[in-house]
């Protein structure tokens, strides 16, 4: 399998599991940096930065469709997956980026929407002016509008169908996503083969993996509801021999907006691989929901259901993305709750979900962005930064749908806020100016010369999680607490045995979401007579008696990690 064989690239380390000890960065290329004044961001601009997103301890970037595209969804509806968009640079620009990111020893993770195109793709063109011709069959067209009903629309806001008619053919395409989106026809054969050579041309370009964008809708049957049907892992099982044959120690990431034990389906098995790791959706909103409620119930339950993974296999663990904060994987009640605490104004809403970035949403809280980062860095994953989330950035709600955080990145106090040097009316997207988030406040110049600023913070845990590789490869395991504000857990890691000496140990990880100081007793029979110290500063802790309970004080809204010394004797 492809995680023991050699990596070649140069710069970079051998490390066969080098995703799951990452930390990973969301960059939008137009929204990082604009090199050359045209009031976008591009490949350039985001290299120039690589010093600091490696002084940061950033591992790998993810960087969301760079393709030629209308833009009608971001980027993610792409009219040439083998063309940069002009404003974005040139292939020789982006090789120049990969380049200088691996020699930082970082890897480059790109975006793939292949479940659909753009209505402006050339093969869509093709499909609806020549049926008969070399595309016709290319995506999934069909007399009426009424088949499968039972298939969910994904953008409530705007579809009220996943069909649309095409006047030109005269026949209904289907869209999962917005109807300028036709889902391509992965039935038929040559669909396969146009997705593999761009899988191809992308990896000959040097790119690390691919993060497969809405990959559980690839095919639709009349018996399940378009979602992880039995093909759709076939093809992935498919995609994933490939590149374990020709691109050895590259990987896919897959994005499965579901439970963890339906996504767990999109790795596969050591026999049939498909993907290397999978974002974890349901825990991300419980962390909101914690952060309110004070209530760790939740996480306790979804953190304590063990899901069978292959060894090799990881999660991905994030609080904001580019996409709204998605509220699918909680119930009515919770969402309800959530809509309360957090889109108080409607304008704040899209879709099943709240479109707003990490510190407007804690109300710029340094204790609630704290914790939420802590539990970020500890649980069960590897951890995906959000760009500009590290300073905390804020939001323009007054922007369309998603754009509202994907605002420019904010560098200095100095025009455009040093993202660009256009004529402000010019840039794509504004740059925050709202009264506590306006960029002559919230920058990074400015956080890099406090030195308890956020950034100073957010790279102090990295650094910590990084020293400690139960973070990234350990179990997990829930402890039993007599307080309905606190989560405990225990991260164990029995050492790879490998070159990279890592060591066998134990993590302690304590959270308390209560608004008000606290004190909890945490049951842990098995850590009965253990020494615990402070990973960040050293300092001796209670010892866990030899009944096997911990009790501890925390602060409001405040963590511990604590190294269980169980290897020692005492
Ligand atoms: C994914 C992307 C989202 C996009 C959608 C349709 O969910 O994250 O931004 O709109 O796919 O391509």
């Amino acid at each position: 399998m492809s995680f023991t064989a050699p990596i070649q690239l140069p710069g970079l380390t051998r490390d066969p599991l080098w995703y799951r000890r990452s930390v990973f960065y969301e960059v939008l290329v137009s929204a990082y940096v604009d090199s050359n004044g045209d009031g976008s961001g591009d490949l350039q601009g985001l290299a120039s930065k690589l010093d600091y997103l490696q002084w940061l301890g950033i591992d790998a970037l993810w960087i969301p469709p760079f393709f030629q595209s209308p833009l009608r969804d971001g980027g993610y509806d792409v009219s040439d997956y083998r063309a940069i968009l002009p404003d974005f640079g040139t292939i020789d620009e982006f090789k120049d980026l990969v380049r200088k990111a691996h020699e930082r020893n970082m890897r480059v993770i790109i975006d793939l929407p292949l479940n659909h195109t753009s209505d402006q793709h050339d093969w869509f063109q093709q499909s609806r002016s020549d049926p008969e011709g070399p595309y016709g069959d290319f995506y999934v067209w069909s007399d009426t509008d009424e088949k499968w009903p039972d298939i969910r629309i994904i953008f409530t806001d705007t579809e009220e169908s996943n069909w649309a008619f095409d006047p030109v053919r005269r026949q209904f395409y289907f869209h999962r996503f917005f109807s300028h989106q036709p889902d391509l026809n992965f039935n038929h054969p040559a669909v396969h083969e146009a997705v593999f050579d761009i899988v191809r041309f992308w990896l000959d370009l040097g790119v690390d993996g691919f993060r497969l964008d809405a990959i559980p809708y690839l095919y639709e049957s009349d018996e399940g509801n378009g979602e992880g049907e039995p093909p759709t892992h076939e093809f992935l099982k498919e995609l994933r021999a490939m590149v374990d044959r020709e691109y050895p120690g590259r990987i896919m990431i897959a994005e499965a907006n579901q439970w963890p034990k339906e996504v767990a389906a999109f790795f596969g098995t050591d026999e049939e691989p498909e993907c290397h790791m999978a974002f974890d959706f349901p825990v991300m909103p419980r962390i909101f929901y914690s952060l309110r409620s004070q209530q760790a119930d939740e996480l306790v339950r979804v953190l304590s259901e063990v899901t069978d993974i292959p060894s090799w296999a990881g999660w991905g663990v994030f609080l904001r993305n580019h996409d709204e904060l998605t509220l699918e994987m909680v119930s009515e009640e919770y969402r309800q709750a959530m809509y309360g605490w957090y889109a108080y104004d409607p304008r704040m809403r899209a879709n099943v979900g709240i479109r707003r970035r990490l510190a407007p949403l804690l109300d710029n809280s340094r204790a609630e962005l704290e914790l939420a980062h802590a539990l970020l860095f500890s649980l069960a994953g590897s951890p995906f930064l959000y760009y500009g989330d590290e300073i905390g950035m804020g939001d323009n709600i007054w922007l369309d749908d998603r754009d509202s955080s994907r605002t420019p990145m904010q560098w200095t106090p100095d025009r455009n806020a040093g993202f660009s040097s256009a004529d402000p009316g010019k840039l794509t997207l504004p740059v925050v100016q709202s009264l506590v988030y306006n960029y002559s406040v919230v920058n990074v110049e400015s956080q890099l010369a406090q030195s308890r600023s956020l950034l100073h913070w957010v790279r102090n845990v990295i650094h910590v999680r990084k020293a400690h590789p139960a973070f990234g490869l350990g179990s997990l395991r829930v402890l039993q607490t007599d307080h309905e504000s606190v989560l405990a857990f225990v991260r164990s890691y029995e050492g790879s045995g490998t070159h990279f000496g890592d060591q066998p140990e134990d993590v302690l990880c304590v959270f308390s979401f209560g608004h008000n100081p606290i004190s909890v007793r945490i049951e842990a029979p098995e850590l009965a007579n253990t020494r615990l110290q402070d990973l960040f500063g050293g300092g001796a802790f209670p010892s866990v008696d030899e009944d096997g309970v911990l009790t501890l004080t925390l602060a409001t809204q405040s963590f511990y990690w604590l190294h269980i010394g169980r290897h020692e004797q005492y």
